[in-house]
């Protein structure tokens, strides 16, 4: 396999997880390079289920070394118990998994500000997963953040002693929220040493050894390039790059290190949280098209860290080809194609209308995108099933047609089509 990044294109939950876990046989190496628990990607393999939230999609395979890169923000309490489950079910996941020792930790402290700020936001809350994401990328940005490496640190009680009484002084006196325990955090930091200490290691170096030796690298983004924080709905984004650029920084490897970028997306959009959505059908606050109703029905969205229902929406054109200009995508991996079966007819957005002007790119002020009036494709569907469909051939035509037209409005050629959540359920093409 070349090396290949894969990276969601949308808004998160494109089933990364799932395209990961497929490829991970053929490379030597998958590496995560940013987010935290804040993902969740699922794999289904037969009648079991895996919901990762840290460790690479790669950990089930034998032989596959899953690394997690210095642009991540790494939960101990979070990981112990994703290395539990996995253990548990027989993974050896020890053997396989090393951590950066330069991963930002995240601290008991980083939670409460994460839960506070939100109240604080009222009905301008972004609807983040509230595990802590910001706050400790925002203490990376700041200089003040704990790293894995740090745990044995000589001054590292006095930073903490600093960063307590600055976060409790915002907690108390601006969010008027419970001030955060220093026994909490010290027993966040136990668990990070004897859980997590263990498995540090240096990445640059170890994947340095592994490209010499000529292995193959599999680099897992999180989240998706509209929660990016530069590039998506700012502010209604997470905190870190989740583009195809980030895996080099995310990980400390150069750009000859890549030869491929996937992009991962779903045959339709959507989105947990709050933030724009031009062609949003259905949500729990109310709307409820009966297109957007279906799909999120049959696509069971409920977001896999927090359970929270997703909006759903028809496929944006113009959000999916921003994202492949941007991350350098040399094919899409369309999934869950299968949640169409069964519809009248299909929509494509091929266009915005604002103030009575068509664009054909998105506008970088959240309210102004919001205020976006999707144009679209309207494309006949079909009624036989796709479900578990492994030969492309064997798709209903308007399936192929509807697959086909994404990939002349997105710009990149389709390389997979995903049709049920299970391992074995894709067509290569
Ligand atoms: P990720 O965050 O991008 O890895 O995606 P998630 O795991 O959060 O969400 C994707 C959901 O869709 C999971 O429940 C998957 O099991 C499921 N899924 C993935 N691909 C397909 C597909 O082609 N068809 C169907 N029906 N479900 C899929
Ligand atoms: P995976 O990797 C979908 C969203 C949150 C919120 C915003 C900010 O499974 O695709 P944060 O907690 O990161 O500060 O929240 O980003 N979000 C995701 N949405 N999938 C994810 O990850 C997400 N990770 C964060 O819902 O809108
Ligand atoms: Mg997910």
């Amino acid at each position: 396999m070349k090396n290949t990044i894969t990276i969601g294109i949308q808004w998160g939950d494109e089933g990364k997880g799932k395209i990961v876990d497929l490829l991970a046989p053929e490379a030597d190496v998958v590496a995560r390079f940013q987010g935290g628990p804040n993902a969740g990607h699922t794999l289904i393999i037969g009648n079991q289920k895996t919901v990762l939230h840290h460790i690479p999609s790669g950990i089930l395979h034998h032989n596959t070394l899953c690394l997690i890169g210095n642009g991540t923000v790494l939960d101990a309490v979070e990981l112990r118990d994703e290395i539990r489950l996995l253990e548990d079910s027989g993974v050896p996941v020890a053997e396989r998994l090393r951590v950066s020792d330069r991963c930002q930790l995240i601290l008991p402290y980083h939670r409460a500000l994460d839960a506070a700020r939100e109240v604080a936001r009222g009905a301008g809350r972004i609807g983040t997963t509230g595990r802590g994401i910001g706050p400790c990328y925002e203490d990376k940005a700041c200089r003040r953040g704990i790293r894995l490496c740090d745990l044995n640190s000589r001054n590292l009680d006095e930073r903490l002693e600093r960063n307590l009484k600055l976060v409790n002084f915002m907690l108390s006196e601006y969010l008027n929220a419970e001030p955060v325990s220093r026994d909490t955090v010290e027993e966040a930091l136990a668990l990070a040493r004897q859980h997590v200490l263990p498995l540090a290691a240096d990445v640059p170096m170890l994947l340095h050894q592994q490209r010499r030796a000529g292995a193959s690298i599999l680099y897992e983004g999180a989240q998706g390039t509209m929660l990016d924080i530069d590039h998506g709905t700012y502010p209604f984004v997470t905190s870190s790059n989740t583009v195809a650029g980030a895996a080099l920084a995310g990980l400390g490897v150069g750009p000859n290190a890549v030869e491929e970028v996937i992009g991962v997306a779903k045959a339709y959009m959507t989105r947990v949280g709050a933030g724009p959505f031009p062609t949003e059908l259905y949500n729990a606050e109310g709307m409820n098209h009966a297109a957007g109703k279906h799909l999120a029905e049959a696509g069971h969205e409920f977001g896999s860290t927090t359970g929270r229902p997703r909006r759903t929406g028809w496929f944006d054109a113009i959000v999916t080809r921003h994202a492949v200009r941007i991350n350098g995508i040399t094919s899409l991996a369309i999934t869950k194609l299968d949640v169409l079966d069964g519809l009248e007819e299909v929509k494509l957005c091929t266009g915005y209308i604002l103030n009575g002007r068509m664009l054909e790119y998105i506008p970088a002020d959240a309210a102004a995108f919001a205020a976006c009036e999707p144009v679209y494709e309207t494309m006949p569907g079909w009624q036989q099933s796709t479900y578990g469909v492994t030969n492309a051939d064997q798709l209903p035509q308007a399936a192929r047609h509807f697959v086909q037209r994404i990939a002349e409005l997105c710009e990149a050629p389709v390389s997979m089509i995903s049709t049920g959540p299970d391992r074995e359920h894709i067509c290569h093409l």
